[in-house]
C-alpha cells in the first residue's frame, strides 16, 4: 500500500485527482479531500486500486460534453478495487471482495461509493488494471455490436481509432464471431502493434472509403463512428443494404489541449443531416449510442449488468482481455492525458492508485511543460516537469 495511506485513512481523508475548472491539463491536480460518507442503502464503498482513463475524460476536462457538471470535480467513470464497507441492502457483496464499478464522476480517488447496480465482481485471473479498463470499452463495444447492430457470422465492421480502448474491444469481440471482417483506421505509428487484431488496417489519414471499396465493393454491414458525425456521409455511403451506422463519439472535437471554439463550430457545421426518406429507399439504419446516458440518465443498469456477465463469460473463456497501454500514478494524470492527445496509446491508460510517480531524471527539463505554459493554467500547477512514464 502507498505510504501515508494508513494515516490518511485514519484521518478520514483520501487522495483524489481534482479538476478545478474546465480547461487545459493544468486544471488537474492531486488533492487531499474527505473520504465519502459511509455507504448508503444499496451502496458499496470501494478502496480503489486502479482507474480507467477514457477519451471522454479529455472532453470532460475541456468542458465539451452535454450538461457538464459544476467544477471543482473528481473526474473518472470506471475503477476497480476492494469492497471496504457495505451499506444496508447490499446482499451478494462482502467486505474484501475484488470489484469493478461504473461511477458517475469521482472514480479517480482512493475511495469511491457506488450503487450496487453499477458494481461487478472481478474474476480471479483479472488484474486490477485490467478490471479498471474493462467496463467502459467492452460494454460500449458489446452493446453497439450485438444489441444495436445484431452482429452475426460473416458480417463486416468498420471502426475508427482501432488501436484505442474501444477499438481494441471491438476487434476482440468481432474475433469471437466466425468470419467477421474488421476494417480499422488508426495512426500509422500503431499499425505494427495492432495489425493482427483487425482484418484490414488503414492509416487514419487515407481515404478509407476508397480503400474499403477496393476490398469490399459492396461496403460493410456496420460502421462505428466516433468522429462526431463529420464522417456520417462517408459511413452511410459505405453501408451495405440493411447495414447499421452507429454514432458514438466526438473525438474530432478535441483538436488540442484546450477547447477550440472554432473546431467545435466546424464539427457542428459539418455534421451530416440525415434524410429518413433516403434511409428508407436505401435500406439503411442510423443509430446513436451513449453508455453513460444509458446507465446514469436512462436507468438501464439491468441491461448493462447482463452485458457485463456475458463479457465476463467471454473473459473466463479467454476470448477477450482488456489491452492495457500503460500505468500511471494519480500525480501523472496530465502526462497520461497528453499521451492520448498525442495519439500514442494502444489500448487503455490506467491510473494506478498505489503507483509512485516515476522519478524525474537528472537530464529532465526543469522548465514548465507545455501543459503549464498557458496563462489560463498557471493556478495550482506546481508539478509540470516531464517524467519518463512507466510503460507496461
Ligand atoms: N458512446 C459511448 O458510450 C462511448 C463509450 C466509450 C468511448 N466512446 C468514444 O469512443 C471513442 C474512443 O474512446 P476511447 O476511450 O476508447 O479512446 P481511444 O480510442 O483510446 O482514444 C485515443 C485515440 O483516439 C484517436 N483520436 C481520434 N481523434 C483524436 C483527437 N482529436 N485527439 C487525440 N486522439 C484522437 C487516436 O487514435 P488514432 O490516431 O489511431 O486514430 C487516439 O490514440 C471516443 O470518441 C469516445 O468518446 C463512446
Amino acid at each position: 500500500m502507498r505510504d501515508g495511506s494508513e494515516e490518511r485513512r485514519r484521518a478520514g481523508e483520501m487522495r483524489a485527482v481534482l479538476l478545478s475548472a474546465f480547461g487545459g491539463l493544468g486544471k488537474l491536480r492531486v488533492s487531499r479531500s474527505a473520504t465519502p460518507e459511509p455507504p448508503r442503502r444499496g451502496e458499496l464503498r470501494i478502496r480503489v486500486k486502479a482507474c480507467g482513463l477514457n477519451f471522454l475524460d479529455l472532453m470532460v476536462r475541456q468542458g465539451i460534453i452535454d450538461n457538464p457538471p459544476k467544477t471543482p470535480l473528481i473526474p473518472g467513470f470506471e475503477c476497480s478495487g476492494i469492497v471496504e464497507a457495505v451499506g444496508p441492502d447490499t446482499a451478494g457483496f462482502e467486505i474484501g471482495e475484488r470489484v469493478m464499478a461504473f461511477v458517475n464522476y469521482g472514480a479517480w480517488a482512493e475511495v469511491v461509493c457506488a450503487p450496487l447496480d453499477f458494481v461487478y465482481k472481478v474474476p480471479d485471473a483479472m488484474t486490477f488494471p485490467e478490471a479498471a479498463g474493462f467496463l467502459v470499452s467492452f460494454v460500449a463495444a458489446y452493446v453497439m455490436l450485438f444489441e444495436v447492430a445484431s452482429l452475426r457470422e460473416g458480417m463486416s465492421v468498420l471502426v475508427h481509432s482501432a488501436g484505442g480502448g474501444v477499438g481494441q474491444a471491438v476487434a476482440q469481440l468481432c474475433s469471437c464471431i466466425p468470419r467477421v471482417a474488421v476494417f480499422g483506421t488508426a495512426s500509422l505509428s500503431k499499425h505494427d502493434a495492432i495489425k493482427d487484431s483487425v482484418t484490414y488496417l488503414f492509416d487514419r489519414t487515407v481515404d478509407y472509403v476508397q480503400e474499403v471499396k477496393k476490398i469490399s465493393p459492396e461496403g460493410v454491414d456496420v460502421v462505428l463512428d466516433c468522429l462526431s458525425g463529420e464522417d456520417t456521409g462517408k459511413g452511410l455511403a459505405l453501408l451495405k443494404p440493411l447495414g447499421t451506422y452507429i454514432l458514438y463519439g466526438s473525438s474530432n472535437m478535441v483538436t488540442g489541449e484546450r477547447k477550440s471554439f472554432f473546431s467545435l463550430a466546424k464539427s457542428w457545421w459539418q455534421v451530416e443531416k440525415v434524410n429518413p426518406i433516403k434511409l428508407y429507399e436505401e435500406n439503411k439504419v442510423v443509430a446513436g449510442f451513449s453508455l453513460l446516458n444509458l446507465l446514469f440518465r436512462q436507468g438501464r443498469g439491468g441491461l448493462v449488468g447482463a452485458v457485463v456477465q456475458k463479457l465476463l463469460s467471454l473473459y473466463n473463456e479467454k476470448k477477450i482481455r482488456p489491452v492495457v497501454d500503460s500505468l500511471w500514478a494519480l500525480e501523472e494524470v496530465t502526462e497520461a492525458m497528453q499521451r492520448i492527445h498525442d495519439r500514442g496509446n494502444v489500448g487503455k491508460l490506467i491510473l494506478d492508485v498505489e503507483k509512485f510517480p516515476t522519478p524525474l531524471m537528472a537530464s529532465d527539463s526543469t522548465e514548465s511543460s507545455e501543459a503549464g505554459e498557458d496563462e489560463e493554467d498557471q493556478e495550482g500547477d506546481d508539478d509540470d516537469k516531464e517524467r519518463v512514464p512507466f510503460i507496461q
